[in-house]
């Protein structure tokens, strides 16, 4: 079933094209970068048992895995209208996957041209061909599930600007930082709920080629940032600020686990609500009005609807940090997300421990 449609036909960019005739390496680390890569490449079609089927008795988001099983109301959903919020609540969440691979396709392809240093654009040349992987591997496993969603329009928003952004260091804020920052931590939360093993395979493997986009963002990134003229700096700070508002309410919205409670906008406790997931509760036979009730009378109730272990949270623990380790949040941004209640967790702890984990030298 494809809820999805239309094709957004575009638009034009603003990006410049940097040559670099000297062909030394500068920055080492992102040479050992693409030489890693080079070596981690994996085909989809023929590194995954595609032969597994989806088993429907096991549900992607089983058990406890699914966090609104928690809520009282959900205890008083049918059997069928339990099975339908699962199994709409994963192709809602995998196809945000996969619509987020082709924008990060199309960004990792704006880097190539962009970035002025001879080694990073060899080594966007291997995410651009990572992220054609990733959106490869989440459509052939949605065309197991038979359902898609369209695109949040929170996320797209995110991409549409990073796209339409003039500088490669604001992409790479975009989307090296923020959007895949937010992308591995829904990968790691997936793959420790999941009860579906291809599933589990497929976010092993994306998440391994994640961690180098985010390692890109972090080594160069902060190189770039520390360089610039104040100015510049400041004005990728407030790129880096408009992207924590584009993305900040999606997160919340979607799944009440967050922090930011019923899924209203972190400022104000209610906002807009993200049509996308509005979808999934019509289809799941579920009132949108009756959802937002529930969720309020699990707030009250005191129940905790916090991830469960091993999970993570994904804007405090791993985009706030990353943001904050490059310098794109700088004293100035800082004290405007203070002003508006917004936390900016400056540990890198969770951060490092994920991406030593994918890089195989720590058990999370
Ligand atoms: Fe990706
Ligand atoms: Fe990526």
């Amino acid at each position: 079933m494809a809820i999805t449609a239309e094709t957004d036909q575009g638009y034009k960019t603003a990006m410049g094209v940097a040559w670099e005739f000297d062909y030394d390496v500068d920055v080492q680390a992102l040479e050992n970068l693409y030489e890693k890569a080079k070596a981690l490449q994996w085909n989809v079609t023929e590194d995954i048992d595609w032969d597994r089927e989806v088993d429907p008795s096991r549900p992607i988001l089983e058990g406890e895995g699914f966090g609104l099983s928690q809520m009282p109301l959900f205890q008083r959903l049918s059997k069928t209208q339990q099975d339908d919020l699962r199994a709409h609540t994963a192709a809602y969440r995998l196809s945000q996957f996969m619509h987020g691979e082709q924008g990060a396709l199309m960004t990792a392809a704006t880097l190539s041209h962009s970035v002025p240093d001879y080694e990073a654009k060899l080594y966007s040349a291997t995410q651009t061909m990572d992220e054609a992987r990733h959106v490869e591997v989440f459509q052939k496993y949605l065309d197991k599930l038979a359902i898609v969603y369209p695109m949040s329009p929170f996320l797209k928003d995110l991409i549409d600007a990073t796209l339409k952004s003039d500088h490669w260091v604001k992409i790479a804020i975009g989307m090296n930082i923020v959007v895949e920052g937010i992308a591995m931590g829904a990968f790691h939360n997936m793959k420790r709920v999941t009860g579906c093993d291809l599933l589990r395979d497929i976010t092993e493997l994306t998440m391994r080629d994640e961690a180098r986009h985010v390692a890109f963002g972090y080594l160069y990134v902060g190189h770039a940032l520390g360089e610039m003229h104040p100015d510049d700096r400041e004005e990728a700070a407030d790129f880096a600020l408009a992207a924590i508002d584009m993305m900040a309410p999606t997160l919340g919205r979607e799944d009440p686990r967050s922090s930011r409670g019923s899924g209203g906008d972190p400022r104000s406790g209610t906002g807009r609500g993200d049509p996308g997931f509005v979808k999934v509760l019509v289809h799941s036979g579920i009132d949108p009005l009756d959802f937002a009730a529930g969720v309020r009378e699990a707030k009250e109730a005191g129940i905790s609807l916090e991830p469960r272990r091993g999970t993570v949270r994904i804007m405090e623990d791993l985009v706030m940090p990353a943001l904050s380790r490059v310098g794109a949040i700088t004293d100035r941004t800082h004290e405007i997300l203070k002003e508006r209640g917004v936390e900016v967790n400056r540990d890198t702890s969770v951060l490092e421990k994920l991406e030593e984990v994918e890089t195989g030298t720590a058990e999370l």
